[in-house]
């Protein structure tokens, strides 16, 4: 099965619960939108979008910015989709159907610059090429631009038993922790390719990255 076929399966029904079971266990994703400061008339993409929660939320908090969000779910994107329209951000948010790993900001979307912002939000840990997905999402950022990242950590700072039931848990739904994914992001820090700050959260429940291109 490929990973749409997969996705579709994963979401046909979780669908119509996925905001509500996701509020609390996807931490960090309000702190990021508040740290993402971004100018009016910026473009930002946000790659596995799922159901547009956390692009309507920057949409309210920023309201000249231009949004993007592309998900390999067309499950996802219909939900998106309608609840995008019954808002008055619609004409400021585009959605797409395409998977990460083939991203091209011309192409998927028609902007001829890359993108000012690009985040992965609780993506990376369900994309199985995540390492490719996590270069083309660079290779779409302008020179100067931020790469964010909120996902899943090792959760070394918590109870191992409940470490091990959450992993577990996870990889029912197909995500996993990718630990050398830190350790990329820092490679390219340490070569001169951009700026790297990490900040744990929650007894490293979960990461955010934020990396600065240079
Ligand atoms: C856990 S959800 C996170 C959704 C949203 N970012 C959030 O924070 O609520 C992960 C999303 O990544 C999408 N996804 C998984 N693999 C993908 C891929 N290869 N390309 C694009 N999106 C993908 C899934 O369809 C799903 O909508």
């Amino acid at each position: 099965m490929d990973q749409v076929q997969a996705m579709d399966r994963m979401y046909r029904y979780q669908k119509y619960i996925y905001d509500f079971t996701r509020k609390y266990y996807l931490l960090g994703r309000d702190t990021l939108i508040r740290r993402m400061d971004i100018k009016p008339d910026e473009n930002v993409l946000e790659v596995g979008c799922g159901t547009a929660r956390n692009l309507l939320l920057i949409a309210k908090r920023y309201p000249q910015a231009k949004l993007y969000g592309l998900d390999a779910s067309t499950e996802m994107l219909d939900t998106a989709a309608t609840k995008i329209r019954s808002t008055p951000y619609a004409d400021r948010i585009t959605l797409t159907h395409c998977l990460a790993e083939d991203l091209h900001h011309q192409r998927t979307f028609g902007v001829e610059k890359p993108f000012d912002k690009v985040f992965f939000s609780y993506s990376l840990s369900m994309i199985p090429p995540w390492l490719q997905a996590l270069h083309v999402g660079l290779e779409n950022l302008k020179s100067g631009g931020i790469l964010y990242i909120v996902d899943f950590s090792d959760q070394r700072g918590l109870p191992k038993w409940f470490s091990f039931m959450l992993k577990r848990w996870l990889a029912m739904f197909g995500v996993h922790y990718h630990p050398e994914l830190l350790v990329e992001l820092q490679k390219l820090h340490d070569s001169g390719q951009g700026t790297l700050q990490i900040t744990s959260l929650g007894g490293h429940y979960a990461f955010i990255a934020e990396f600065v291109k240079k």
